[in-house]
């Protein structure tokens, strides 16, 4: 023993004192599903980097949000694989292409039981896959993404999504759409801001699972992963512009950076637990390296433990079941 022999932090270690002693809890509410839906499938299409994750077909995604809203999630996020794409993503507009299709399948079968977010970004329906449109010299063009923006945001609300995930990283993005929105009649409908989104290796499952044309990376719109501050200007900037959530991307690799945004937050944090962190969890697991459900609830808990009030992770429909099932 130390020179106090009164101080014992283990009494609260104690089988009857762990529960009530805990900082953080996890709940069902926090949690939301990201989900792929795949033009033209007639069933559910495996994604091999991704074990247990699927490309929906219309009919799979509607039972799939019926089991998340009886989980009692926070919400589903949906993404869309479209069979045809273009340089402009124009199938990210069309009210009959394959993300707004979804958006009202799932709100005419979950309604607000769930909230209902789609991704607002034009990399799934771009030919080149890029997240924003390109000018006459192939860079990745700000303001005419914007447009494109605007007009992916309308049809989406119009679709019925609640709240819109802004995840392309053009600047002014928020406040963009914020204004085609309020124009339009939408000012009911929420924006996530992928405030601090960092050109990551860890989405490399993902670029699988939406069929990615993308050739080079997005080093010049996504954030360096050597920086901290920036993902805390980032954050500021798009609560500024009127973000009712700001999100950090990838969360396990920058804890750091969702602690700082979540210190100086006036809106929700959120973190995506992404493609890559699922991934690797998945392999250690199958190799019986480390104890999957011990590991996955440790990976989303600190997550939530560094300042994210609900989590985006491929697990949340099995988290929810667990966490039912701990009680
Ligand atoms: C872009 C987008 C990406 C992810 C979500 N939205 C990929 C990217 O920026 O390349 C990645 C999510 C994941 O890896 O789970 N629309």
């Amino acid at each position: 023993m130390t020179g106090f022999p009164h101080v014992r932090p283990r009494r609260l270690r104690t089988p009857a004192m762990r529960r009530v002693a805990a900082e953080h809890h996890l709940a069902p509410s926090q949690l939301v599903l990201p989900l792929f839906v795949r033009e033209g499938a007639t069933e559910p299409v495996p994604i091999s980097s991704m074990p247990g994750q699927v490309q929906h077909s219309r009919s799979s995604l509607r039972e799939i949000v019926a089991r998340a809203a009886d989980a009692g999630l926070g919400g589903v996020m949906l993404f869309g694989v479209p069979s045809t794409r273009d340089a402009t993503g124009s199938g990210a507009c069309d009210p009959a292409g394959v993300l707004n299709q979804a958006i009202g399948d799932v709100v005419d079968v979950v309604g607000d039981r769930l909230a209902v977010m789609a991704d607002l970004c034009l990399d799934e329906f771009t030919d080149h896959g890029h997240c924003g449109v390109l000018d006459d010299r192939g860079r990745v063009d700000n303001d005419a993404s914007l447009a494109q923006y605007r007009a992916m945001a309308l049809a989406q609300a119009d679709a019925g999504a609640h709240l819109l995930g802004l995840s392309g990283m053009m600047d002014g993005q928020v406040a963009a759409v914020r204004d085609a929105l309020d124009g339009a009649g939408h000012q009911g409908v929420a924006l996530l801001a992928y405030a601090a989104k960092y050109a990551s290796a860890f989405y490399g499952p993902f670029r699988e699972a939406v069929e990615s044309t993308l050739v080079g990376d997005r080093r010049t719109y996504q954030l360096d992963p050597a920086n901290r501050r920036e993902g805390v200007r980032e954050a500021r900037l798009d609560v500024a512009e009127g973000a009712d959530v700001v999100m950090v991307k990838p969360a396990m690799s920058y804890l750091d950076v969702l602690s700082d945004v979540a210190a100086g937050s006036e809106v929700p944090v959120w973190a995506y637990q992404v493609s890559g962190e699922y991934a690797m969890v998945e392999a250690a697991a199958a190799n019986g390296w480390v104890d999957r459900r011990r590991t996955i609830q440790e990976s989303v808990l600190g997550i939530r433990r560094a300042g994210a009030d609900a989590v985006l992770t491929y697990w949340a429909l099995e988290l929810a079941g667990w966490l039912r099932e701990d009680y």
